[in-house]
C-alpha cells in the first residue's frame, strides 16, 4: 500500500522546488560561453557549458572524485576537466579520464547526471526529469517563440521569492490596473472586472469578461514539455508596425526562495519594421518595462515566504487558482509514481548519477569527430601552461550578485542624436506612417540625418539597430 501521507509529503516538497519532467531555461545563451558556468537550479548545482562546436551542455556540478564543483574547472572542447586532481568528463556524463594514475576503473563510468538542453530563442533549456523520465518529453515552445515571424527580446531577473510567487503573479491579470497603474501603458481600462477560464488545447486562457485589448485583459497558461504563460499589452501608433506587445514568460526556481524569471518581449513584425521596433524598444520601451518589472519584484519579495498560507482567494485569482489545483495535481501524480516504482520516495535523493546504466566502459582515447586545437589526451594538468591563475577557467554564479538582481542585457544611454530620431518616429508613427517610403521622406522633412552616412533604407535601421548593440 502506497504511504498516502509520505506521498503528499514528497509532492509538498516537490512543489517547493520545482515540478519535474519539463524543460526549463536555465541561463541566456550570451552568459553561457567558453568557460563553465556553475549554477543551481530547482536545488540543483549544474555547470553548463559549450563544446567547441558551440554546442551547450549541462552536467551535475559535482565531480565524481571527491566532489569539486566542475564549473571551476577547465572547458577541453569536447569535456570538462576538474579543477581539483584534473578528472574528464564528458558531455553524457561519463568519466573520460582520470590522469593523475595510470589506470582508473572509474573511466568509461556514467557517473555525473546529465542535463538534455536544448536553445530556443537566445536562451539554454534543461530538461529536468525524474528517475522515472530520464529522457526528455518533445519541447514544443509557445508560438511567438517557435514562429519566426515574431522578433523577441529576452529580458530575465532574478526574485527573491519561491518560485510559485512569480507564477501567480503572472497568472493574476487584475493586478495590472493597481500595482502598475502609474507606469507605461498599464493605466487604461476598468479596475474592476469578472475573470473567466476558457480552457484550451495546452491550457488555458484566464480572462476578463468584458475587457480585450485594453490592457493587461487575458494570459493564457500552456504546458507544452515547458510551463509557460503568454499574454498580451495592446499598443498604441506610436508605438509603431507589429500591432500588440506579447510577453512570454517562463519561471524557473532556483531553490525555495529564489527564482528566475524570463521574459520575452515579443512583436510580429519582420524586415525593417523588425530592426525599427528592436531600436524603438532599446531605446525607450526597455526602461519603462524594468520598471515595471521592478514593481512586481518589490512585491513578491516583500511578501512572507508562508504568505499563500494565510490568503483569502477571491472571484479575480481564478487564473492562479487553476495553475496551482494543476501542478498539484501534477506533484501527486509525480510523487506517487516514484513511491510505486521504488518503493519509497527518491525525493532529494542527491544520487542522480545512474551507474551501470546505458554506456559500457569506453577508451578515454576514444575521440569523438571534429576534435580540433588541443586534443583530450594532451591535456596533463601538471605540464600544462600555469593556470595558478583562475582567470580563463569556470565560475559559479552567486545568486546575490546585485547584477543579477536586475539584469539589462545592455545598459545603454541614448546619443543626443538617437533621441532625437526616437522623438521623430514616435510621432510619424502616432500619424500612422509605416511604410518605409513615408518614414524617409518625414524624416527628411525633420532634418534628420540618417545614421551612420547610411541613406535611410532597410539597412539603414539596421545600422542604426546594430548601434545599439541590440543582440
Ligand atoms: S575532486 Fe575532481 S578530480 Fe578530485
Ligand atoms: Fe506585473
Amino acid at each position: 500500500m502506497p504511504d498516502e501521507a509520505a506521498i503528499r509529503a514528497d509532492a509538498a516538497a516537490l512543489l517547493e522546488q520545482g515540478l519535474r519532467n519539463l524543460w526549463y531555461p536555465i541561463a541566456p545563451s550570451w552568459q553561457v560561453g567558453e568557460n563553465p558556468l556553475g549554477v543551481v537550479r530547482l536545488g540543483e548545482r549544474i555547470v553548463i557549458w559549450r563544446d567547441r562546436n558551440g554546442v551547450a551542455h549541462a552536467l551535475e556540478d559535482r565531480c565524481p572524485h571527491r566532489g569539486a564543483r566542475l564549473s571551476l574547472g577547465w572547458n577541453l572542447g569536447d569535456r570538462l576537466a576538474c579543477w581539483y586532481h584534473g578528472v574528464e568528463i564528458g558531455p553524457d556524463g561519463t568519466v573520460l579520464d582520470v590522469p593523475a594514475v595510470e589506470s582508473c576503473p572509474l573511466i568509461g563510468r556514467p557517473a555525473v547526471r546529465r542535463y538534455h538542453c536544448r536553445e530556443v530563442r537566445g536562451a539554454v533549456f534543461a530538461w529536468f526529469g525524474d528517475a522515472l523520465h530520464e529522457e526528455p518529453a518533445e519541447l514544443a515552445p509557445p508560438e511567438p517563440l517557435a514562429d519566426d515571424r515574431f522578433a523577441t527580446m529576452l529580458c530575465i531577473a532574478t526574485w527573491r521569492c519561491n518560485y510559485r510567487y512569480a507564477i501567480d503573479n503572472v497568472m493574476d491579470p487584475m493586478h495590472g490596473a493597481y500595482l502598475h497603474a502609474r507606469s507605461h501603458s498599464m493605466a487604461r481600462g476598468n479596475r474592476r472586472a469578472r475573470l473567466r477560464i476558457v480552457p484550451t488545447g495546452t491550457g488555458f486562457v484566464c480572462e476578463k469578461e468584458d475587457q480585450r485589448n485594453v490592457n493587461f485583459d487575458w494570459v493564457e497558461f500552456g504546458s507544452t514539455g515547458s510551463q509557460w504563460m503568454r499574454l498580451e499589452i495592446p499598443y498604441g501608433r506610436e508605438a509603431g508596425p507589429g500591432g500588440a506587445f506579447g510577453i512570454v514568460g517562463f519561471v524557473t526556481p532556483v531553490d525555495a526562495g529564489t527564482c528566475q524569471v524570463y521574459f520575452w518581449r515579443v512583436r510580429k513584425v519582420s524586415g525593417w519594421q523588425r530592426d525599427l521596433w528592436r531600436f524603438m524598444y532599446r531605446l525607450r520601451l526597455e526602461s519603462l518595462h524594468w520598471d515595471v518589472l521592478e514593481q512586481d519584484r518589490v512585491v513578491l519579495e516583500a511578501m512572507a515566504h508562508d504568505a499563500r498560507d494565510h490568503e483569502s482567494l477571491y472571484q479575480h485569482d481564478t487564473g492562479l487558482a487553476r495553475v496551482r489545483r494543476l501542478m498539484a495535481k501534477e506533484a501527486e501524480r509525480q510523487a506517487a509514481a516514484l513511491a510505486e516504482d521504488s518503493g519509497r520516495s527518491r525525493l532529494n535523493d542527491g544520487r542522480h548519477g545512474r551507474e551501470g546504466a546505458g554506456a559500457g566502459p569506453r577508451s578515454p582515447n576514444a575521440s569523438p569527430a571534429g576534435r580540433g586545437g588541443r586534443h583530450e589526451t594532451d591535456y596533463n594538468p601538471w605540464l600544462a601552461e600555469p593556470r595558478g591563475n583562475k582567470g580563463d577557467a569556470g565560475t559559479v554564479e552567486n545568486p546575490g550578485d546585485p547584477e543579477l538582481l536586475r539584469w539589462q542585457t545592455r545598459s545603454h544611454r541614448p546619443t543626443a542624436y538617437e533621441n532625437r530620431l526616437a522623438d521623430a518616429l514616435t510621432t510619424i508613427f502616432g500619424e500612422e506612417v509605416c511604410d518605409l517610403a513615408g518614414i524617409v521622406v518625414r524624416l527628411n522633412d525633420a532634418g534628420i540625418p540618417d545614421p551612420g552616412g547610411i541613406p535611410w533604407t532597410e539597412a539603414g535601421f539596421e545600422a542604426a539597430m546594430r548601434r545599439l548593440d541590440v543582440p
